[in-house]
């Protein structure tokens, strides 16, 4: 890939415009960022009190030793897997762990395979750091889930050298279940080629457990953060799980490109670790927006509108209104103030026939985004 492959990130580009409107006083309704809204649960307010009034230095490039060992703790209890504190490093969000991964666990300029739609991020990360791509479409169809066959044939095509997957996914929401996992993980160890398991929608889950790439094997590379279930995106906070191969050499360009993670937030999401009875209850509220937008949409006229099973987002066809769904959320903004992300982030072939609404607003925000887009298209937009 070369830097002109890098392309804005229109779910960003939505939200300046719609902050463009807001400051012009406009009333916008966001469903365009994955961006929970709720505050931090009280005692992590209260671990960041502890931390003002005293030196708050740079810690060790991994990141504090009590969190790292509080996150070893996690895998044991929720993923019955062993994972030595030493292999886990703290990170700025999962966005460093991307970075950090690409350098550390692969050659220079190696092949990455990614899922088509996926986290458009991904994509700009490679093209960033001069590595190349390997796109493996995926079809509502088939649940968005990508099958064994479908990398063998990616591979055969092109070979990799890693393959970076999101279960639960952005922008579809689909879910692998252990088994599905475990096969991927299989034909990625037949082939030679690194897993990255991208988990940081674990916790949004509204269908069963969540299962962890750590459950099946210690080789690969699992990233998670903060943001999501925790509701921490500004806080730039994550981790990382890497191979005992890489972790030396992760942390030695840690210590370069990033010196360590902020050390509030490291404090902070220590406290969040033992708050899952707050962030639970988060996550049973989006299960009911999840459903309420489905109906809405659906109702409305939108295609493949049924609920995945995590994550927050509901990524529908709207070929029944459009061919350009650029366009569309554009014209659905300016028009009906109404913030969702066309489908060209997450997928730059067949993303103009959909788009991506977020559920991790609040169910009044959905309610009237749905009533203004009812009246948008019933105005024949
Ligand atoms: C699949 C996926 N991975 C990673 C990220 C990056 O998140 P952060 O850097 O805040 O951890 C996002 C953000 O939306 C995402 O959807």
């Amino acid at each position: 890939m070369t830097l002109a492959a890098i392309e804005p990130f229109y779910a960003l580009e939505i939200l300046a415009r719609a902050q463009m409107l807001e400051a012009e006083g406009r009333d916008i309704c966001h469903l365009e960022l994955g961006e929970p809204g709720g505050a931090p649960a009280p005692a992590v307010l209260e671990a960041v009190r502890g931390c003002l009034g005293r030196p708050m230095g740079y810690t060790s490039a991994k990141g504090l030793p009590a969190l790292r060992e509080r996150l070893a703790g996690y895998y044991g209890e929720r993923h019955g897997a062993e994972v030595d504190p030493g292999r886990i490093l703290i990170t700025m969000g999962s966005s460093s762990g991307f970075i950090l991964t690409f350098l550390s666990a692969f050659a220079p300029g190696a092949r990455i395979a990614v899922t088509r739609p996926g986290y458009p991020a991904y994509l700009n990360i490679l093209a960033s750091l001069n590595m190349s791509v390997a796109e493996i479409p995926l079809s509502a169809a088939n649940g968005w889930k990508p099958s064994v066959a479908d990398i063998e044939a990616a591979y055969e095509k092109m070979p990799f050298e890693g393959f970076l997957l999101a279960s639960p996914a952005n922008p579809t929401g689909a879910v692998l279940d252990k088994e599905e996992l475990a096969a991927i993980i299989a034909c990625c160890d037949r082939l030679g080629v690194r897993f990255i398991s991208d988990e940081i929608y674990h916790g949004l889950n509204y269908a069963g457990g969540d299962v962890s790439a750590l459950e099946t094997s210690a080789d690969h590379v699992v990233i998670n953060s903060f943001s999501k279930y925790y509701c921490m995106t500004g806080w730039r906070i994550g981790w990382l799980v890497m191979p005992e191969d890489v972790v030396r050499r992760t942390e030695m360009m840690a210590q370069s490109l990033f010196i360590s993670a902020s050390s509030v937030s490291q404090h902070a999401a220590l406290a969040a670790l033992d708050q899952r009875v707050v962030y639970d209850q988060r996550r049973d509220d989006y299960a009911q927006n999840r459903l309420l937008l489905a109906d809405g949409l659906k109702r409305l006229g939108f295609a493949s509108a049924e609920p995945a099973d995590g994550a927050f987002y509901a990524y529908v066809d709207a070929a029944p209104f459009t061919n350009d769904t650029m366009d569309f959320c554009v014209r659905l903004l300016n028009e009906a103030g109404v913030a969702a992300t066309p489908g060209a982030d997450f997928d730059r072939v067949n993303g103009s026939r959909y788009m991506r609404f977020s559920y991790a607003g609040t169910r009044e925000n959905i309610e009237e985004a749905l009533e203004r887009m009812e009246r948008f298209l019933r105005s024949g937009a």
